[in-house]
């Protein structure tokens, strides 16, 4: 049966079969493996993060790690159940450097993101969200198709070419870079960001 004509669960599963053999950047040659999205086929929303960091790489699955932990714990104050969201990465591999033994996260290169970014596509045109939200600077660009500052767009609807709503927010691993109060008080204003996405599907729908 032709993919575009099998249903949307079937779809994602062939992709993500596809997508483990992906060769079309060098990403694949360090890491475990692809790290394809995860959630309802229908999801309403989709979180979109830059690319699997290392626990992610080795579990094959997107955001288990620290980042991951911090998703869960913000999904958590707002009542917002992940098994709800279709959560991926604009990369599907891991790119490091190594520091002695431990991996070190390394930021996808343009055109490593771009390579991929057929991937992705291929997630929104399946799941077919009412909205996305770009976790940062790699996402919101693989989604806009252009750069887009963080900071200054934060908490705002931006529209894509095919009138898709994204919202631009910070990655969590920005977060877990600052200590103490700071980080609290990022954290309360990074829900406050989710939130107008929580509220954008749920009032679509209500
Ligand atoms: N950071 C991301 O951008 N994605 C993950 O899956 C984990 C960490």
């Amino acid at each position: 049966m032709p993919v575009a004509a099998s249903p949307a669960p079937a779809q994602l599963e062939l992709l993500a079969e596809e997508a483990m053999h992906c060769r079309e950047c060098p990403l694949w040659q360090g890491a475990t493996q692809t790290v394809w999205g995860e959630g309802p086929a229908r999801a309403r929303l989709m979180l979109v993060g830059e690319q699997p960091g290392d626990k992610e790489d080795l579990a094959g699955r997107p955001f288990v790690g620290p980042a991951g932990q911090l998703l869960d714990k913000a999904l958590q104050r707002l009542g917002w159940p992940r098994e709800q969201l279709y959560v991926t990465n604009a990369v599907k591999h891991f790119k490091y450097v190594l520091r002695g033994k431990r991996r070190m996260h390394k930021t996808p290169a343009q055109r490593e993101a771009e390579a991929c970014l057929h991937w992705l596509e291929s997630e929104i045109g399946i799941v077919r969200p009412q909205a996305v939200v770009a976790l940062g600077a790699t996402a919101a660009r693989s989604l806009l198709g252009q750069a887009v500052p963080v900071l200054a767009n934060r908490g705002l609807w931006l529209q894509r070419a095919d009138g898709l709503p994204v919202l631009v927010t910070l990655h969590p691993s920005a977060l877990l870079r600052l200590r103490g109060e700071d980080r609290e008080q990022a954290f309360l204003r990074w829900i406050a960001d989710l939130r107008v996405a929580q509220e954008r599907v749920r009032l679509a729908t209500a």
